[in-house]
């Protein structure tokens, strides 16, 4: 399915030389994302996305003593600003995580003009933005993400919610922010590890809708990994301009967003069977998205030549491409058949038609999944 990308425009950047912004074409919820550097601590980048007066800082035990105290002397002066420092980790994604949000938010008396404002990476972007979508039937809510997998994708598009023991993601809701601020400083303190865990995600880009990015991505992968600015800023403007332009056009997944999960649906499995954070989301993604790639070929669409160039861009953001050791066909399977994107008891997968086309698989083969699950390479 190809879709066009009217529906993004980038637009002039509002006041500094090297903020470039994309907007999110929703109508009347339309906002934009600004991606640039020292964006933390600029009271002008925050102040127009506000609702009023209260401001609640949603971050977490890691990214605090990293960054908001810059992010808070940047607000703007007279507002009452208060925090909530959750625990790190993907096992923390829970319920109970964002009960503890809106504790705060009851014990300083804020009302339906608050602002909830997300200061981490996907973990607290998720748990926060389901926070807002909630409380008091719902409240305005920005981004303010600080990894590169919440830069690319987790923080644009409206996807807030929990972790449920028995899925991902199986509690939460469509609550769109009123605004994206990636200052990409952020990223030079990130692990590589989580760098990497990034990268999947943007390679998931030109895998499903852009040849010449998967091309460019190819190229610059060193310099990504290296964090050269203007490779990384160039890496976060497309990723962010696809996902801005497929939101647009099918933001409650309909149809299109679900091009969106390629590898999701092996990665999701692979997360819940070792248990949340011990793969992080990124190297599960990259994992499923070989195997989605294997599952390609297998169905007469991708050739040998092409999944090799799959594994090599994949292997060269430093993601692993074997599944774990310690997971059987069967254990794909149960936790394949809680997938979201399913239909009824029909798994359905994302696959690719060619490199920079994704397509939705309706009936896959169980025996064709079968012999994927049983022979893909473990480690
Ligand atoms: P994360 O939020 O757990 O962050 C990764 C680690 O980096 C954490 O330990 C965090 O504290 C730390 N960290 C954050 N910023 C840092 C910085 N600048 N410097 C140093 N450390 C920093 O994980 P993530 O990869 O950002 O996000 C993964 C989550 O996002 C998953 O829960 C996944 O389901 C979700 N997700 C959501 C969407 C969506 O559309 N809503 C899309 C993709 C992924
Ligand atoms: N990360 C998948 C989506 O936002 O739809």
């Amino acid at each position: 399915m190809k879709t066009s990308f009217t529906a993004m425009q980038e637009t002039a950047m509002p006041s500094s030389h090297d903020t470039r912004t994309l907007t999110v074409d929703l109508g009347e919820r339309s906002y934009p994302i600004h991606i640039g550097t020292s964006l933390l601590g600029k009271p002008e980048w925050l102040q127009p996305y506000l609702a009023g007066q209260q401001v609640m800082v949603v971050t977490n035990e890691t990214v605090a003593p990293l960054y908001l105290e810059r992010f808070k002397a940047g607000l703007p002066t007279g507002l009452d600003v208060r925090e909530v420092v959750l625990p790190d980790g993907e096992h923390t994604k829970s319920l109970d995580s964002v009960a503890l949000i809106w504790d705060a938010l009851l014990a300083a008396g804020f009302n339906r003009r608050c602002t909830l404002v997300a200061l981490g990476g996907g973990v607290v972007g998720d748990m926060a933005g389901y926070a807002a979508a909630c409380y008091q039937r719902g409240v305005a809510f920005v981004q303010v993400p600080t990894t590169l997998l919440s830069q690319v994708d987790s923080s644009v598009g409206g996807k807030t919610g929990v972790n449920h023991p028995r899925g991902k993601n199986m509690i939460g809701a469509f609550w769109q922010p009123k605004a994206v601020l990636v200052d990409t400083d952020t990223l030079t303190s990130l692990p590589a590890r989580e760098m990497s865990a990034g990268l999947a995600e943007v390679v998931k880009y030109g895998l499903i809708r852009d040849v010449d990015f998967l091309a460019w991505l190819e190229s610059r992968m060193v310099d990504m990994r290296s964090l050269q600015a203007d490779a990384m800023r160039e890496a976060i403007l497309r990723s962010c301009a696809i996902k801005a332009a497929v939101v647009a056009e099918d933001e409650t997944e309909q149809g299109v967003r679900a091009l969106l999960n390629l590898g999701h649906t092996f990665g999701h499995a692979i997360e819940a069977h070792q248990g949340y954070g011990a793969w992080l989301h990124g190297e599960a993604v990259g994992a499923g998205m070989a195997m989605a790639a294997d599952m390609s070929e297998r169905l007469g669409w991708l050739g040998a030549h092409e999944v090799a160039r799959v594994e090599r861009v994949i292997e060269a953001a430093g993601l692993p491409l074997a599944a774990p050791e310690s997971m059987s066909a069967s254990d794909f399977l149960t936790a394949m058949r809680l997938d979201k994107k399913n239909v009824d008891a029909r798994i359905r997968l994302i696959l690719l038609r060619q490199l920079g086309e994704a397509y939705i698989e309706e009936s896959v083969p169980p025996a064709q999944l079968d012999a994927l699950l049983r022979d893909y390479p473990r480690r």
